[in-house]
């Protein structure tokens, strides 16, 4: 059926606005800025569904709201069809809970039926504004065992409502009345502890009660003290201390008054049953040294201690508003292997990032290990060579990524570690004493920032839909409130990964509240002399000679990237002075516009690329992106500078690296063809022939890849988006080594640090470095792709490829407007292509000119580029 008639719509939308979201939060607490964003979707299938007009009403008063009063904002009727729209009302106060509603006018100029109210509640919005104060337990930063906290406290009159603040420089669970408050894990995210610190917000109105209350709060002690040694030295951190908290439980009560429960002199402390925790190895835990009822009123906590004040150990206490680490996925053991009646191996048939749960019962002092790892030695006994190669022990005492539990002998315990995370798939359970265990007696729990799904690939070729899957698992593998490396060997937030993976993980998840973060995170490590380390967080490592353009242009990159999948530019603004420092120091060491200053091709197959043509086609990348930002920011002299300075570098990458007669760039590696077209260094009229040149050099490589990080982003678009779809497919899809494929068919369930399975270094089995395949299907196949002109999928730039090698193909992605769908089948001769345009954007179709193969609609010729209103469409592409 045709969608290209529009018949005029005459009925009356009915499709409220959905979706409604602050920050970028649905319903949030803890909103800290005054001017917070708030966005929203129409659900309207009719074909050319626009918004023409919104209507944003926010109040204090909910019953206000619905009557379309505005006590603090009525935006008015504004004629846009913007769906992004800051708040511009009377100031906000902290604590405050705030409603709101949208109304939007359709392609008529007809209303639909209001929203329905949406909220975000602000929390403390200034320093001021904390109460009590920091307190720890005063004991030495090498002392293992994890500390208790408690306070009882009796609410004056009746309670109407109840917040929970907590601001910790270490890991916290929060118990109220014996209860944890919330699902989050590891939280609060890591950050440069002296820098800047984050606090959580929690609704706890159902978890008090009348007359006594007690609050009862662990501390762990995360990236703060690391006390575990490895080689990025971890342990120096100069913010290093022992673990620290400020809380804050606000109360209001029916009469409108407030108070404030804090953390103070009058608490309490203690050993907790956790004898030692490290984020990096594992925790430790001793059943005997329980205290039942430790979080509850009745307890007798007359011989536990004072506790230390403390000062904050930052002076930026913030509001850590995005999406939390949980445990996201339970998976059950898949198979176990008993080998004698203390030794068991279980598998849960895929590798993860997160921990395993136990249930074990056992005499009293029995000492169980649980081994975590992503191989088994031959004997099937967990091998753990592959990833502890960079920690450096003092003793056995804190094995790698193995939890210790001594039983207390007192009925069956259930132990997970809460502050301490693992990637493995294995899990080797040894016992001092014989034990009885079964399948069930292990769960894995997959554990990573709790980000909405976004994305979905389906295709007729099963490999291709399972490498999508490896793709997302490695991606949220390594989010843990920052992009990491590896969930095992180093959990660094190295950021060459971070930017080669941020196309996969923005197609596939809803990712921007965690690289917000992670951007601030930046801003925190940036020296004055705009230089930026190679892992961010850092405790002081990464600032060495490698932490060039190719890792650190993540200051650049990433807010991109935001920009474009989400047509936010408020990332892009907080990053501009930063990038515009990064670029100066590296046009400050680097004159005449080429520079040395990266890292290079790391883990390539066998080809090296020239490492001054690879990293000053970063630079290049981020004066590129440096210049458009300023021309969008109205900043006129920086753009006139920057864009001109774009030119030097292009241009003497191309005098020194860009051989015309040959028509390849250096020596004419995968990687350094690749770069040119995906980075756009070549001249336009060698576009074609270049990508001519790569897929030559690819079919004389065996159809193989021979890139490391940096062509393996690269080299997929290059010939995709060049006329080579065919051979961008073939690589994909290969599964001879050395390709994604390869490991797949090896057994992989997350992407490899490594070509070579069999490797003798780095061979991580959770990377995500070579991760943009992932993105790649959604971009070379389903042809989806943001416009720069129109970001945020406003216009979606369609050009699907129709390879060969696949019968259909199917990608759909959830942007800022709703699902966007592009999915192609082949029915006899002919290609039927499908597309979803969300409501409130468009499309610019460009159809593919393979083989002489022309575009047809009912028989008609299409042109090559057509331009479409929201709405379904369906096209026949044959010969005729
Ligand atoms: C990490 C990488 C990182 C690289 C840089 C490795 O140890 O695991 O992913 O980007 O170092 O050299």
């Amino acid at each position: 059926m045709s969608g290209l008639t529009t018949q005029a719509n005459t009925f009356v939308n009915t499709k409220l606005p959905i979706g409604l979201q602050c920050e970028h939060l649905i319903n949030p607490l803890g909103i800290d800025v005054q001017n917070p964003r708030l966005s929203w979707m129409i659900p309207d299938d009719r074909q050319g569904a626009r918004q023409t007009a919104y209507r944003i009403i926010v109040g204090k008063d909910s019953m206000e709201v619905v009557k379309k009063r505005g006590a603090c904002w009525d935006s008015g009727k504004s004629l846009s069809d913007s769906s992004l729209v800051s708040y511009h009302g009377k100031d906000l106060e902290p604590f405050t809970k705030y409603f709101w509603l949208v109304e939007v006018w359709d392609q008529y100029g007809k209303p639909a039926m209001p929203s329905k109210v949406s909220g975000f509640e602000t929390g403390m919005m200034k320093k001021e504004n904390w109460k009590g104060s920091w307190i720890s337990d005063g004991n030495d930063i090498n002392k293992r065992e994890a500390p208790y906290f408690r306070k009882v406290f009796q609410p004056s009159k009746k309670i109407k409502s109840a917040r929970a603040y907590i601001a910790v420089a270490g890991l916290y669970e929060l118990y109220l009345n014996g209860n944890k408050v919330g699902n989050h894990r590891l939280d609060p995210m890591y950050t440069r502890f002296d820098k800047r610190n984050l606090y959580v917000s929690y609704d706890v109105t159902a978890q008090l009660q009348n007359g006594k209350n007690a609050i009862g709060v662990l501390l762990g002690n995360g990236w703060y003290n690391h006390q575990s040694i490895a080689v990025w030295n971890f342990d120096k951190a100069p913010w290093r201390g022992r673990p620290v908290f400020c809380l804050n439980l606000r109360i209001t009560y029916s009469d409108g008054t407030t108070e404030v429960i804090t953390s103070g002199e009058d608490w309490k402390t203690s050993n907790s049953p956790i004898v030692l925790n490290n984020i990096y190895t594992a925790e430790h835990y001793d059943a005997r040294l329980e205290q039942p009822n430790w979080n509850r009123i009745n307890f007798d906590d007359s011989k536990w201690a004072k506790v230390t004040l403390r000062k904050a150990p930052s002076d930026q206490i913030v509001s850590q508003a995005m999406q939390p680490i949980r445990n996201v996925e339970e998976i059950p053991a898949k198979s176990v292997k008993k080998f004698n009646d203390s030794t068991y191996v279980f598998d849960l048939g895929r590798n993860i990032a997160g921990v395993t749960k136990i249930r074990v019962n056992g005499e009293a002092g029995t000492v169980i290990r649980l081994k975590h790892g992503e191989r088994l030695y031959p004997d099937g006994r967990v091998d753990l060579s592959n990833i502890d190669v960079y920690y450096r022990p003092k003793d056995n005492s804190d094995p790698f990524q193995t939890d210790i539990v001594t039983l207390s002998g007192k009925g069956t315990l259930e132990f997970m570690p809460k502050f301490n995370y693992k990637g493995f798939q294995y899990v080797e359970v040894t016992s001092s004493k014989p034990v009885s265990l079964t399948q069930e007696s292990i769960t894995g729990y997959f554990m990573h920032s709790d980000v909405a799904a976004t994305g979905k690939i389906s295709s007729s070729n099963p490999l291709i839909d399972r490498l999508w899957w490896a793709t997302n698992n490695s991606y949220l593998s390594n989010l843990m409130g920052y992009p990491t490396d590896c969930p095992q060997r180093e959990k660094n937030g190295w950021t060459g990964d971070g930017h080669f993976a941020v196309e996969t993980g923005l197609f596939n998840f809803d990712g921007i509240t965690i690289y917000e973060k992670w951007l601030a995170d930046h801003r925190d490590e940036q020296r004055s002399d705009g230089v930026l380390p190679d892992i961010i967080p850092t405790g002081g490592w990464g600032y060495g000679t490698a932490n060039g353009t190719d890792w650190t242009s993540t200051i650049a990159i990433i807010p991109w990237n935001i920009y474009l999948f989400y047509g936010d530019s408020k990332l892009l603004a907080d990053s501009y002075g930063s990038i515009k420092k990064y670029v100066d120091y590296v046009g400050k060491i680097s004159p005449l516009g080429l520079t040395t200053y990266g890292r290079g091709d790391w883990v390539p197959v066998k080809s090296p690329s020239s490492l001054e043509y690879t990293s000053s086609v970063y630079y290049y990348v981020d004066v590129v992106i440096l210049a458009k930002a300023a021309r969008m920011f109205g900043k006129q002299a920086d753009y006139s500078t920057y864009s001109k300075l774009a030119e030097k570098i292009r241009q003497a990458i191309n005098d020194k690296y860009f051989n015309r007669e040959k028509c390849i760039y250096a020596s004419g590696v995968q990687t350094e063809l690749s770069m040119a077209l995906q980075w756009g260094i070549v001249p336009d009229e060698f576009k074609t022939k270049l990508a001519e040149q790569l897929a030559k050099r690819v079919e004389a490589d065996g159809m193989h890849l021979d890139v490391g990080v940096l062509g393996a982003k690269a080299i997929l678009n290059a010939l995709s988006d060049n006329g080579q779809a065919e051979t961008a497919y073939r690589l994909a899809a290969q599964d001879t080594y050395p390709s994604w494929g390869w490991w797949i068919v090896n057994g992989a369930t997350t992407l490899y640090e490594n070509w070579d399975i069999k490797a003798a270094r780095d061979i991580s089995l959770n990377h995500m470095m070579f991760g943009e395949i992932g993105g790649w299907l959604f971009k070379g196949l389903g042809g989806i792709h943001p416009d720069e002109q129109y970001p945020g999928f406003k216009n979606v730039l369609l050009r699907p490829n129709f390879v060969s090698g696949l019968a259909y193909f199917e990608a759909e992605h959830d942007g800022p407007f709703g699902k966007i769908v592009s999915s192609w089948k082949r029915s006899g001769n002919s290609v039927i292509y499908a597309v979803t345009v969300p409501a409130n954007s468009r499309a610019t179709i460009t159809f593919p000119f393979i083989n002489g193969e022309k575009v047809y609609e009912n028989n008609k010729p299409l042109p090559g580029k057509i331009e479409v209103d929201a709405g379904q469409y369906e096209f026949i592409i044959k010969n005729k």
